[in-house]
């Protein structure tokens, strides 16, 4: 395929701003595109919490048109992803982003947060125009950039003619639902305000205009695409995504294994790999004492790391917290997220304190630590378009339980003890007695059948989710989107 130049934009990056599986795909995908030999830049703001001295300043301003707001100036950034030579560019406007969160603090969404993600989407044209870039595609993620399909159609078409765009949704659940206004500040006419495009309801929807234009619409994984176009996962946008699945693709996330890799975690009590894993019961052991529970090797230890929402099967987990303390198990569970939650799970590890271990916060750190320490990783997700913590989970020799939707079902093949290529534990009913059921399952397992248990171990942790071999489909996807915008490449 001839070389393309790529401008991917995410609201989210690694190691530079990071809530969920969105930013460790736009930290990684675009390193493996660049190895693939393409040209590609990342665009993303420049968050009060981006430490601006570790940046390069790039000189001169970007006059940013915004409707009825004016033209707002912003400063840039840049750097380069870590390990590669990858640029990525940051937009610098502290009205918008010199705040203490990505979207929301204390729980409450900002309430301009429609100006400030088309503010970075508008930014992003004017500095590849600045750059003298001009991009054969624009990569786009989620709701947040989402209008930039249309608006290189429309406001920014006479620079972007030749140039196709690609919408990846990570989650469907949030659409960027706003005041209709926001229209005004797109600056692309009324006419586009209609139930096909960005209107929902009378309110104005980032991401459902961002699946009408796009020219190709991915998912981050294959059983996801075919989710979303059913009622149950479609959010109210099924029917609309069923009238684009034609340029629809699922494309499975891929892992970071310079970061992902329990034989060179620098965060880890001791490294190890399947030839020796004498590395994980340290792991174990430190886990253990890191949360206070009993240390003892043979107790079958359980992690979750995750945000704390409906999604992630929180209900589910702590409608069965009960049972799970008369069982001869152990649980330590990382997140933040909704109050009741950290409130209900701290609770419930303070009253069985050998037990259950929780830390209600954010720390990269503790991630990996569980990741190793644990034999068995809980993720009875609700709905889950890929899930990235199962898959590094395989890679460290902790076996995943999962419920069986989106990336989960597509990467966890259910245990067998007469299968070859099982890797972890899968329920199907939404329900806590089918999750209790499963993690009951599992732990007989670690007990009962510790052979087949190791050598599910092992094979899972041999187990590859290239990026590279993700990088590919992409270029697919490229390719097509290139077509249908009549380009030729
Ligand atoms: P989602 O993007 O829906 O949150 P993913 O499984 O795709 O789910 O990705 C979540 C990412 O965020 C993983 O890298 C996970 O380790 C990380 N993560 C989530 N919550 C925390 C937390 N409290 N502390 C550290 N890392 C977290
Ligand atoms: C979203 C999804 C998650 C996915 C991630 C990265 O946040 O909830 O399943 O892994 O995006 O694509």
């Amino acid at each position: 395929m001839k070389k393309l130049n790529i401008l991917f934009v995410a609201s989210e990056v690694v190691p530079f701003a990071k809530t969920g599986g969105l930013a460790d795909v736009a930290g990684a995908l675009p390193k493996a595109l660049k190895k693939l030999g393409h040209n590609i830049i990342v665009v993303m703001p420049r968050y009060y919490k981006i430490n601006k001295s570790k940046l390069t300043h790039i000189p001169g301003a970007l006059g940013v048109p915004m409707g009825p707001m004016g033209e707002l100036w912003a400063g840039i950034y840049s750097s380069t992803l870590p390990n590669s030579e990858v640029p990525i560019y940051f937009i610098d406007y502290e009205k918008f982003f010199g705040r203490g969160g990505l979207y929301d603090e204390n729980g409450q969404p900002y309430k301009d947060n429609e100006n400030r993600f088309i503010f970075l989407s508008k930014s992003a044209f004017m500095l590849c125009k600045k750059l003298g870039f001009t991009p054969d595609i624009i990569h786009v993620n989620d709701w947040h950039t989402a209008t930039m399909p249309l608006l290189s159609k429309t406001r920014f078409v006479y620079d972007f003619a030749n140039t196709a765009t690609v919408l990846t949704i990570h989650n469907l659940q949030h659409q960027g639902e706003f005041f209709k206004g926001a229209i005004d500040v797109l600056e692309v006419g009324w006419e586009h305000f209609n139930p096909m495009e960005f209107e929902s309801h009378d309110v104005f929807n980032a991401l459902k205009g961002g699946i009408a234009h796009a020219d190709a619409v991915t998912t981050v994984s294959q059983k996801y695409a075919k989710e979303i176009q059913t009622k149950e996962f479609g959010f109210g946008l099924e029917n609309h995504i069923q009238a684009h699945t034609a340029k629809l693709f699922g494309i499975l996330n891929g892992v970071d294994y310079s970061e992902w890799n329990p034989s060179i975690d620098e965060a880890i009590a001791k490294k190890y790999d399947t030839n020796d894993m004498s590395g994980k019961k340290a792991c174990k052991k430190a886990l253990q004492k890191h949360f206070g529970l009993k240390i003892d090797e043979n107790i079958p230890l359980i992690g979750f790391v995750g945000r704390f929402a409906e999604q992630k099967g929180i209900g589910l987990i702590a409608e069965i917290m009960h049972g799970l303390k008369d069982l001869d198990l152990q649980i330590v569970m990382l997140g933040t997220g909704e109050k009741w939650a950290e409130f209900f799970f701290s609770d419930q590890a303070s009253k069985h304190k050998h037990k259950f271990g929780v830390h209600v916060g954010y720390s990269d750190i503790l991630a990996h630590q569980i990741e190793a320490g644990s034999d068995l990783f809980l993720m009875p997700s609700l709905f889950e378009p890929c899930g990235l913590n199962q898959i590094y989970s395989l890679r460290y020799g902790t076996l995943p339980i999962v419920r069986a939707t989106g990336g989960l079902d597509d990467t966890i093949e259910n245990y067998d003890p007469k299968s070859s290529t099982c890797n972890g534990f899968k329920f199907y009913e939404a329900s806590g007695h089918a999750l209790y059921n499963t993690v009951k399952w599992a732990v007989d397992t670690y007990y009962n059948d510790k052979e087949n248990f190791d050598k599910m171990r092992k094979r899972a942790m041999k187990m590859r989710f290239d990026w590279t071999k993700s990088a590919k489909s992409y270029e697919e996807v490229y390719k097509y989107a290139l077509e249908k915008r009549g380009v030729k490449k």
